[in-house]
């Protein structure tokens, strides 16, 4: 496992690390023994940085995660989020005595006394015309409630708004190859101002596994059951709002570029970590197979220009015209 700086924070991250969600809930039944036994995988092999959120499973990930922290001698850092419990999202949502709630109960969920990094949400777009919402996290780091704050965002521009707050340590983003454009306009910024970058729904949920069929059953309680055509969050989180069809036609073109003894998986993350404004990449995982091939990337060759710029292609040709301008 290799490891990278994460923005300013002092903290170098594994980059393969692990997004928490799958364990939580919304992607179909996960037992609390398999939940267990993939992040005990993830920590054996080198990964110290875990993503979650308080709404995952309603809390179920933040405390399987406690658990692991508890079981564990290892340092894991572990950045979760706040902002969804809203009913409805708004700006006014995110008050002092909003944020105060969600943030108590991180710490109960996480049984620790500071969280290492709270993220919002993704928050409204208007959300950054707000510097009071920015100056109120300030405040929760003053007390000692959090270590750091950073946002994870639906668009690039919310992204590049974002980093214009100084104490905006980290942005976690949609980034693989079917969502190319924050390489294009965000990473020379966010490079610029040392603002760690978490990219987020690297396998785009599952498809660039290269596992999926076009007949494929997910549990009705599994997003890419219920939220395929956004029927219930931004359509962008499910196969990074790329259509099913196209995902599977493109996926194979990818698979022809493979190079000898690579899984689909891990030339997937290891396209992702060829760009050095990537702090990590965090893949989800429901059992610890998945979680060991994924982070064999970390250790995978750095793919070859040529490589590179066939993934280009593949993209501009079946992907960019759906999604490059809408996220
Ligand atoms: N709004 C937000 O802030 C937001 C939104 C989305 C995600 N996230 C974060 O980003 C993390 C990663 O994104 P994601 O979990 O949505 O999607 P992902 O990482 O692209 O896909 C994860 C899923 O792919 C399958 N998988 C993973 N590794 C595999 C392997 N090696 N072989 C075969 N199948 C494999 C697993 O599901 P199956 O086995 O069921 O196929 C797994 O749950 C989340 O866990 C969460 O922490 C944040």
């Amino acid at each position: 496992m290799n490891y990278r700086h994460l923005g300013r924070t002092g903290w170098k991250v594994s980059d393969i690390s692990f997004g928490a969600w799958a364990i939580g809930g919304a992607w179909g039944h996960v037992s609390e023994e398999d939940a267990l036994a993939t992040l005990h995988k993830a920590v054996d092999a080198g990964v110290n940085f875990i993503d979650t959120a308080d709404v995952y499973g309603d809390g179920r990930s933040e405390r399987l995660v406690a658990q692991l922290r508890k079981a564990r001698k290892e340092e894991i850092v572990v950045a979760t989020k706040a902002g969804r419990r809203l009913p409805r999202q708004t700006i006014e949502g995110y008050s002092r005595e909003n944020l105060t709630a969600w943030i108590d109960d991180s710490l109960r969920n996480l049984s620790t006394d500071a969280l290492d990094l709270l993220q919002l949400h993704c928050p409204p777009t208007e959300l950054y015309d707000r510097p009071e919402v920015f100056a109120m996290l300030d405040d929760f780091v003053r007390a000692g409630k959090i270590r750091y704050y950073g946002v994870s965002v639906q668009k690039v521009e919310e992204a590049l708004k974002a980093i214009e707050f100084p104490n905006v340590q980290t942005v976690q983003i949609i980034f693989n190859c079917f969502r190319q454009r924050p390489a294009d306009v965000f990473f020379a910024a966010a490079k610029q101002k040392k603002v760690g970058i978490l990219a987020r729904v690297p396998l785009a949920s599952g498809l660039l596994t290269g596992k999926l069929r076009a007949d494929s059953a997910f549990a009705a309680d599994d997003h890419r059951n219920f939220n395929r055509h956004g029927e219930a969050f931004d359509v962008g989180e499910t196969f990074s709002g790329v259509d099913y069809k196209l995902g599977l036609e493109a996926v194979e073109d990818i698979r022809r570029l493979l190079p000898a003894g690579a899984t689909m998986s891990q030339f997937a993350l290891r396209w992702i970590l060829m760009f050095d404004a990537v702090s990590c990449a965090i893949p989800g995982g429901k059992r610890p197979e998945q979680v060991a091939d994924n982070c064999n990337a970390s250790d995978q060759l750095p793919l070859p220009p040529e490589i590179m710029a066939q993934v280009e292609r593949i993209y501009s040709q079946k992907i960019r015209p759906l999604v490059h301008q809408r996220w």
